[in-house]
């Protein structure tokens, strides 16, 4: 599933294609000197500005700023990972490429996981045991039991490490697969008084396990394997090995949080579930279960933690060209208790009455805002502007209205806001946010950095960052800053070390230089705010010199409509900049 191209390849491939052609199958192109000229295919534009260079091997846009190789451009046409564009070119071109395959013994490390999986079952099944009894309080019949191969490890430190010495499995490969642990050269289970959900893969593999401890009181609740050679946590939906059938039949998929609420729904009679176990959905996880169905129903926990797991998963869904909905559990804590509680069919219901993600989205951005006052309005108008520009005319008519009406503020103020914005974002598309292998710039703006800090130091105020992603535009923060997102949705808290945790070496080194270098002065609340606010000044006066370019070009080609057209759209956005307090 995973693989990537060595960098000799990725080279033999870059020399053996040329742009013009590669570029040249999608866009007309015209000699011009020494370049080629099109009309750009990242935006609209009847006068070619796009520029496409033979000896230099890149394409540049003057309207839009696109720009890149050859790769980058199939990446960015085609909407395509890395490796994807790729394989699209070597296939094109009929180049063979050589993957990095590495050495495959994954086998013996399935075959030990599967091994003690049927050792944790057996635990659980055949004699009388704490774990059974948890198991029984829960609900869980014997047959789901079966279905799912639910374990128990006993508490005795050694019980798993002993059977597999019988078998002369080495502690190494044990220690590795987070089976053993290993203190002071001795050895003893990791697993111990728990029940045990063994995550399996759809290609029938033991991959991990989690360990759900049998009271609350005992500390994690859930003990999962570490990552290793076979388990990355972010590459599978647990269950999804038995409910891929189901989600094909019923044609969508439930994505729940836990083990529990896979299992509890499926003993209910709703077995199109799979869980993302604890992390908001992950880019693989979405690429996972596309493969069986591209229409989703989230159906996170209630609390703030689950709605942010939600928002966050909804964007990763829509990059997936998903379709996304979002269920919201109205009685108990999450699925597990609601169907518990209320049956099949009142939790049907629930998935069919499943609010569209935008409606979700719309709803959720009002958190923190009063919509009484001008100010909480035109906050509420700055955070949902990227929702609605993602909408069809004819669907954000529809929710402009509706907004409209909703908080009381003119159409047409709502659809110039969306207008405005446009000339920014569609500025930079840029091909370049996929990590195009390890030739990822990582600096971190210092506005970057300071917001950053400012987070850190106190993380509730991630909130007041919420739909304006748009200020973090390096590949680093925005990595930096989808991770916060994440730890926020899940734990409503986080700090720096487990940022780091999840970033690669060199990246955490940049991100511990930056917060070195900016010193917060006061109080972190006022600090985030002043730069969220001189961000969007300076945003509207990029727009406002852009404009007074291209007024100055369209004088010199004197037509008269679009010069009238420019200068109104110069004058709301200076109109606007005064409204922030620009000095203009
Ligand atoms: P929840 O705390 O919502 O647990 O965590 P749950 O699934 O409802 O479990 P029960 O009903 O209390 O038994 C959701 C998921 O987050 C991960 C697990 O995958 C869990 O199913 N998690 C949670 C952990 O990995 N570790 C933890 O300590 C807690
Ligand atoms: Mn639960």
């Amino acid at each position: 599933m995973s693989f990537s191209f060595s960098k000799e390849a990725i080279d033999d491939l870059k020399s053996q294609i040329d742009i013009v052609d590669v570029v040249g199958r999608s866009v007309q192109l015209k000699r011009a000197g020494a370049n080629y000229k099109g009309n750009c295919p990242f935006h609209n534009e009847k006068t070619p500005s796009f520029v496409v260079s033979p000896q230099k091997q890149i394409y540049t846009c003057f309207g839009c700023g696109a720009s890149g190789n050859a790769i980058s451009f199939v990446m960015q046409y085609y909407n395509l990972a890395f490796n994807e564009a790729v394989e699209k070119l070597a296939g094109e071109y009929g180049i063979t490429l050589q993957k990095n395959t590495r050495n495959d013994d994954r086998e013996k490390y399935y075959e030990i996981n599967r091994e003690a999986a049927r050792f944790f079952y057996k635990s659980l099944t055949e004699s009388k045991n704490p774990g059974y009894t948890y198991m029984q309080k829960r609900g869980i019949s014997d047959q789901i039991i079966k279905k799912f191969g639910l374990g128990y490890a006993d508490g005795n430190w050694d019980s798993l490490y002993k059977h597999f010495k019988a078998k002369g499995v080495s502690e190494k490969l044990l220690v590795e697969l987070g089976l053993l642990s290993e203190k002071d050269g001795r050895y003893y289970d990791k697993f111990r008084d728990r029940v045990i959900f063994p995550i399996i893969n759809t290609s029938g593999k033991v991959i991990g396990f989690g360990g759900r401890a049998l009271s609350n009181e005992v500390m994690p609740k859930y003990l999962n394997s570490p990552e290793n050679k076979v388990f990355q946590k972010k590459n599978n939906l647990y269950a999804l090995n038995i409910t891929r059938q189901d989600v094909g039949k019923e044609g969508h998929a439930i994505i729940v949080e836990g083990y529990m609420d896979v299992i509890s729904l499926y003993q209910n009679g709703v077995r199109n579930v799979a869980a993302s176990l604890g992390t908001a959905l992950t880019e693989n996880q979405a690429k996972l279960i596309n493969r069986y169905t591209k229409n989703i129903v989230l159906s996170y926990d209630a609390d703030a933690a689950g709605q942010k797991a939600a928002l966050r998963g909804i964007d990763v869904l829509r990059q997936e060209n998903c379709k996304v909905k979002v269920l919201h559990v109205t009685d108990g804590k999450d699925p597990d208790e609601f169907i518990k509680k209320n049956g099949r069919e009142a939790f049907v219901n629930l998935v069919n009455n499943a609010m569209p993600y935008i409606d979700y989205k719309l709803e959720a951005y009002k958190k923190g805002l009063n919509l009484a006052t001008e100010e909480g309005k035109l906050d509420y108008m700055k955070r949902i502007t990227q929702v609605l520009k993602e909408l069809g005319p004819v669907e954000a008519d529809l929710y402009i209205k509706k907004i409209a009406k909703n908080i009381g503020i003119a159409e047409g103020a709502i659809k110039m806001e969306i207008s405005g914005d446009n000339i920014e974002t569609k500025e930079i598309p840029r091909p370049a946010l996929r990590p195009d292998n390890d030739e990822m710039p990582l600096d971190i703006s210092s506005l970057e950095a300071t917001l950053l800090k400012c987070i850190f130091t106190e993380p509730h105020l991630v909130e007041q960052m919420l739909g304006q992603e748009e200020i973090f535009r390096g590949y680093l923060s925005k990595k930096i800053i989808n991770i916060i997102y994440e730890l926020y949705g899940l734990y409503n808290d986080f700090n720096v070390g487990q940022v780091n945790d999840r970033l690669e070496p060199k990246e955490s080194e940049e991100l511990e230089l930056a917060l070195d270098k900016v010193v917060v002065c006061g109080n972190a609340d006022e600090v985030l705010n002043d730069c969220i606010n001189s961000w969007q000044i300076n945003s509207l006066q990029r727009q406002e010199r852009k404009l007074l370019n291209m007024l100055s070009l369209a004088d010199e080609e004197t037509n008269d409509d679009s010069v009238r057209e420019l200068t109104i759209k110069l004058m709301e956005i200076q109109n606007k900049i005064k409204v922030f307090g620009g000095n203009k």
